[in-house]
């Protein structure tokens, strides 16, 4: 087992390479995948024993595993929480993290600008169970008081919000809901714990979808409920062990590997985020861009004082509704028309349509999500490469030129001419080809090293 060093806190880039590293008696570099659903006892008083909790022995994987193990004490050290565990899905780790809480005639009060399973849960699942939800504008402080001044189990809030990006002052929330008797769940997929620590500001329980930013390459499923020890262990643990969300070792094992460059593509993600936002907001084509750190971002301020970037996800208004939405996605050439987020490929969603569809359209409304709304999950591509596809696909549904359908990803190479109409060629072709030429010479770039470059002849001095 490697030796954590106590007295050192250690670097979040650290902490995401080497946090929780059990190592087997093997002595293997990687992280060891644990692909047993059962363990072994030496006899029958050990087996007595481990299920007495008087000797510390792995029982089932339900229960715990190793490699799930690795992943709870990596994630723990770097949330700054005292204890973890993760689940098969985020909805999950939001399902287990409110229902290991509540109970019957509780109240629970949670912000508008919910993620639409999240949303589901609150509002539709929980008052079966005879636990009545308030729902309050997010953004709104005198609503959140309002809420609280009646007593509350559970607070549950998203910031920032799928998918319009809006802010919940999280110090002055946690501060009247603790009050109020309830314990605060920050959703905290949009910022990752590399942008924003909920804790710190006073909440209690941070949930995550691993399947996002975690993963970050598209490839397993997962979720995390982080707090305090004894809620954890007294409170989620009993619902988690006997519900059996589980998350397969595998996928732990896969979600341990996304985590070690989770520093590295999140803040390169956080960049292209920016930089697209701001070309985004000199289309006339685009309507309002929703982005923290512009500073047109009407919560601007709460962003600077919570986020440490704007992260990895731009919203905005396409002009002329779902039509040319629907025009525009259709007319990207890069980036992806997805449901997913966090993903190192740059993805593109209709709210309206996809993720919020079943929020009823009034709802939709109060949440700026119009029929023109988009997310865009600003991935690791080359940003000038992002710019360009965006540009290009506004430029097709300026007045007067008709976009094309996206060709899909097998189409038969021979097939895809013929198939073209007149108005589609020039929107498609001219840009493939482009692509394939500068292939090599992008490879040389990327390997090309400041000793290659040849200095600048001298220029007259500026400034
Ligand atoms: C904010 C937010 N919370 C929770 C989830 C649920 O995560 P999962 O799909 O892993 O169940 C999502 C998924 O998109 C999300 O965007």
């Amino acid at each position: 087992m490697a030796k954590p060093d106590s007295e050192r806190t250690l670097r979040p880039a650290t902490q995401l390479v080497r946090g929780g590293i059990m190592r087997s008696n093997y002595d293997e570099t990687s992280e060891a995948m644990f692909l047993t659903s059962g363990f072994v006892y030496d006899s029958a008083e050990q087996a007595e024993q481990t299920f007495l909790g008087s000797v510390e022995h792995f029982q089932y994987s339900r229960f715990g595993n190793p490699t799930i193990a690795m992943l709870e004490a990596r994630l723990a050290a770097l949330e700054g929480a005292e204890a973890c565990r993760t689940t098969a899905t985020g909805m999950a780790a939001v399902s287990s993290a409110i229902l290991a809480h509540v109970k019957t005639g509780d109240r629970v009060v949670a912000s508008r600008a919910l993620f639409g399973s999240c949303h589901w849960i609150v509002s539709t699942l929980l008052p079966r169970y005879g636990i009545k939800t308030e729902f309050v504008d997010g953004a709104d402080l005198a609503q959140w008081k309002a809420a609280f001044s009646k007593p509350a189990a559970l607070v549950l809030l998203e910031t920032p919000s799928n998918p319009m990006l809006e802010l919940v002052d999280l110090a002055a929330v946690c501060e009247m809901a603790h009050e109020a008797g309830a314990i605060v769940v920050v959703d905290n997929v949009f910022a990752t714990p590399l942008l924003q620590r909920p804790m710190k500001f006073g909440a209690d329980v941070v949930v995550y979808s691993a399947t996002k930013h975690f993963d970050g390459q598209g490839r397993v499923l997962g979720g995390a409920v982080l707090g305090k020890k004894k809620w954890v262990e007294e409170v989620l643990q009993p619902f988690i062990r006997n519900t059996g969300p589980a998350l397969s070792a595998f996928n732990a094992w896969t979600i341990l590997k996304g985590l070690e460059t989770l520093h590295l593509r999140v803040p390169a993600m956080c960049r292209n985020a920016a930089a697209v936002a701001d070309m985004l907001a000199e289309r006339g084509e685009v309507g309002a861009v929703y982005y923290p750190f512009r500073i047109d971002h009407p919560q601007h301020a709460l962003a600077k004082q919570q986020m440490a970037a704007g992260g990895t996800l731009v919203a905005f208004d396409i002009k002329g509704g779902k039509e040319a939405a629907f025009r525009f996605m259709n007319a990207l050439r890069i980036i992806d028309i997805s449901n997913n987020l966090g993903d190192a490929k740059s993805m593109i969603t209709h709210p309206a349509t996809t993720t919020h569809m079943r929020v009823p359209a009034e709802e939709r409304a109060r949440l700026g999500i119009s029929e023109g709304s988009l997310r865009l999950s600003v991935g690791l591509e080359d940003v000038n490469d992002l710019i360009e596809d965006i540009a290009a696909a506004l430029d097709a549904i300026s007045p007067g030129t008709v976009p094309s359908a996206k060709p899909s990803p097998v189409e038969a190479p021979s097939a895809a001419p013929a198939a073209e109409t007149a108005a589609e060629a020039p929107a498609r072709s001219p840009r493939k080809r482009a692509a394939k030429e500068s292939a090599v010479e992008a490879m040389v770039d990327l390997f090309r090293t400041p000793a290659d470059e040849t200095p600048p002849a001298p220029g007259p001095k500026v400034g």
